[in-house]
């Protein structure tokens, strides 16, 4: 069949066979599919859905566009986490360095940012210097050496997702679940891994809106992954309200740096999911008997600062000049501030009522950052790293009428960018006259 027979084929609702779909993501690199051919693709596997059959041949066809590490010297130790995507999700940014300290070795294949979800990838690359894409030696070189690498797609690692994730983003395709499942675990299958943790989102800002929708992706997403022979575990969290305190590019690099200084006022909810994951990965490489010790061993290379040790080293290695890399280390909050940069206008959200807060609109602050640059609305769009959003307070905080509870660092032009900026932001905090209980994030766990 042509390329245009597969897209009607399954337009018109029949079910692609392995060979098909191997000859259509083979069309990427061999240029017979063209942008065209993928937006229609994407759009009808989006619209009739892909059998459990051709999610899988779709997984490994993706897998095997390019390269795959091997790492026989690191047999048992080789983990990695990945989230369907939220806003203020910088887990990984702290987690890689922290399973390192660990031990582990962490070759994480990331992404970027789908929608309005912020990637880590874009996050990283907020750091003067920062490389996402590296050749095969330098991963090696990096896991070998440092422990952790946080690195993109490349023409020769999954060059399928990387192509075909950049169409995703811009055609209204991402909340697919075969997308989705396939998107996900052709990285980590490239990756050679011995357990795999799997954070599910559901919630106003998630591609899942409701915890059931986010179960049943957590299922199928659990299948695909232990067939390919990776020990998976799912996390099915909260994501109506934003993780931590920041939400932006360079603005989360910061959060993430005062986690793994354990900075007082750090933000705990972050804390406990990154320790919670990293927790689970040592448990499941044998690392420590119960998830308890895990979690406790995660917190002490913070404490520490083992973890902020390799994130020294990991940057480093990723091409961050040493200078800079120190810097950023360092206690000097002028420094730090100088080199991720926030926008200099600065927008106070500001409390109409006295209470507790009850919820603060993920999807609203998710949408304003990118919005004002710090998202893609087309797939050349070049990002401003410097907006960003800072919550002053959390859910179940109380709070005065008046009171600031947030920061929108912008530009000058941001209300004629998002007219709608100032509204978003003040109706993004809803307040309760009554207490309001602590945030559960963990709905569920499958593994
Ligand atoms: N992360 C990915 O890598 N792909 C998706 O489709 C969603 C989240």
């Amino acid at each position: 069949l042509s390329i245009p027979d597969l897209i009607a084929k399954k337009r018109d609702g029949l079910e692609l066979n392995p060979e098909e779909i191997q000859q259509f993501i083979g069309g990427i690199k061999t240029r017979d599919v063209q942008d065209c051919h993928a937006g229609a693709m994407l759009m009808a596997m989006f619209l009739k859905g892909m059998t459990e059959g051709e999610i899988c041949s779709l997984t490994t066809s993706m897998r095997d566009s390019g390269e795959r590490l091997k790492w026989p010297q690191f047999r048992g130790l080789v983990v990695d986490k990945h989230s369907t995507g939220g806003i203020g999700d910088k887990i990984s940014i702290p987690l890689a360095p922290a399973l390192a300290a660990c031990q582990l070795k962490v070759p994480m294949m990331s992404g970027r940012g789908l929608g309005i979800t912020g990637g880590t990838l874009d996050k990283l690359e907020s750091i003067p210097g920062y490389r996402t894409q590296l050749t095969d030696e330098q991963i090696v070189k990096l896991i070998s050496t440092v422990g952790c690498g946080i690195f993109s797609q490349s023409p020769k690692l999954n060059p399928a997702d990387r192509y075909l994730y950049s169409i995703r983003d811009v055609t209204a395709t991402v909340s697919s679940n075969a997308l989705i499942i396939s998107s996900i675990l052709s990285k980590k299958a490239v990756e050679d891994l011995d357990a795999l943790i799997l954070d599910v989102k559901y919630g106003i800002s998630a591609v899942m809106k409701t915890p059931e929708l986010a179960e049943n992706l957590a299922h199928s997403l659990y299948k695909v992954s232990e067939m390919l022979g990776i020990r998976t575990y799912c996390y099915i969290t909260e994501m109506n309200n934003p993780i931590g305190y920041c939400i932006g590019n360079a603005i989360e690099i910061q959060e993430s740096i005062d986690l793994m200084k354990y900075k007082s006022g750090h933000s705990n909810d972050l804390e406990e999911l990154v320790c919670e994951q990293g927790g689970r990965l040592l448990l499941l490489t044998d690392k420590v008997k119960t998830i308890e010790q895990g979690r406790e061993m995660i917190r002490e290379t913070f404490k520490n600062g083992s973890a902020l040790q390799k994130f020294h080293d990991m940057i480093i290695g990723q091409g961050v000049s040493e200078t800079i890399a120190k810097q950023l280390i360092s206690d000097d909050e002028s420094i730090i501030g100088s080199i991720l940069k926030l926008g200099d206008v600065h927008y106070q959200g500001i409390s109409s009522d006295t209470g507790f807060i009850q919820s603060i609109d993920s999807f609203k602050l998710g949408t304003i950052v990118q919005r004002l640059g710090g998202g893609r609305l087309k797939s050349t769009d070049k990002l401003d790293y410097s907006v960003g959003i800072r919550l002053l307070k959390h859910v179940g905080d109380p709070i005065q009428q008046n009171e600031p509870w947030a920061i929108l660092y912008a530009d000058t032009d941001a209300t004629q960018r998002y007219p709608k900026v100032l509204d978003d932001l003040t109706t993004s905090l809803i307040v309760s006259s009554s207490s309001v209980e602590p945030l559960q994030r963990i709905y569920k766990v499958i593994g």
